[in-house]
């Protein structure tokens, strides 16, 4: 999937909501739309997502993948390791991953992603995923700038964000090669596992109506989040219906 159609715009509200329109009006599988800027960019849980600083990555791809329902949230941390190898290849080998899908740097977030999917009955009709990466940030507001950081802010270069998406797409279509094969994510789990910010610490697991502290173990092949409570049980962790803390702040 090499040639993508790649559509540039330099405002958008959202990358995610234009491409949903026209995945509405019959856009195919592997567009990609890019913005310089965002006026109305989000975040996961209704949150918004910053995106004044030109020369950042907000991006959105669209997939209509012929798989479960079920097996869709994979796409996430497909995405996720997909951008974290670029970001390692571009010199930062310390970055880490917050289960399931945010990317960490010094302790600070780096890059968001968010998932979006549409159904048609009971199948996917498709799938938007939404991939903002602080680049070439040289600030952030008063609220984030103690919890984000950009590959600016940590190495004091600037980042050709053109060169950034086509590494993005080269390595995401690659990863997504792999899990479509076998549809889990045998493939990459050991590496997501090595670059995981939780891995053999305490975290807090919020699931709805029900809150504990457990050690994070991994992830197992379908991207669930394996955790030992503290009567030494394993418990699995789905994600898209709880979210982990670290019991001391963000990680
Ligand atoms: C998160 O909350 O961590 C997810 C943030 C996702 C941000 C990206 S930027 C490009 C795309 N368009 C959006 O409106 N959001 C995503």
């Amino acid at each position: 999937m090499e040639n993508n159609q790649i559509i540039y715009y330099k405002q958008l509200d959202s990358t995610n909501t234009k491409l949903q329109k026209l995945a509405e009006d019959g856009a195919g599988h592997g567009t990609v739309v890019v913005a310089q800027k965002q006026t109305a960019g989000k975040g996961r849980r209704g949150r918004n997502w910053e995106s004044d600083a030109e020369g950042n990555i907000y991006m959105s791809l669209l997939l209509r993948p012929d798989i479960e329902t079920a097996k869709a949230s994979m796409l996430t941390l497909v995405t996720a390791y997909s951008v974290a190898k670029v970001i390692q290849k571009y010199g930062f080998e310390n970055v880490q991953i917050k289960w399931p899908n945010d990317l960490v740097l010094s302790g600070k977030k780096i890059c968001g992603i968010l998932t979006e999917m549409k159904l048609k009955g009971t199948e996917i009709d498709f799938v938007v995923v939404g991939i903002g990466v602080n680049v070439n940030a040289e600030a952030f507001s008063e609220e984030l700038s103690d919890k984000a950081t950009s590959l600016y802010l940590e190495c004091g270069e600037k980042i050709n964000p053109e060169h950034f998406i086509q590494d993005i797409l080269h390595g995401f279509w690659e990863a997504y090669e792999h899990f479509i094969e076998k549809t889990d994510l045998s493939f990459m789990q050991e590496e997501y596992n090595a670059m995981l910010v939780n891995c053999n610490k305490e975290v807090k697991v919020l699931e709805p109506g029900n809150e504990y502290t457990a050690v994070a173990l991994g992830i197992n092949e379908n991207g669930e989040l394996l955790v030992e409570n503290d009567k030494g049980e394993t418990k699995t962790v789905f994600a898209g219906e709880v979210s982990v803390r670290g019991v001391y702040g963000y990680v």
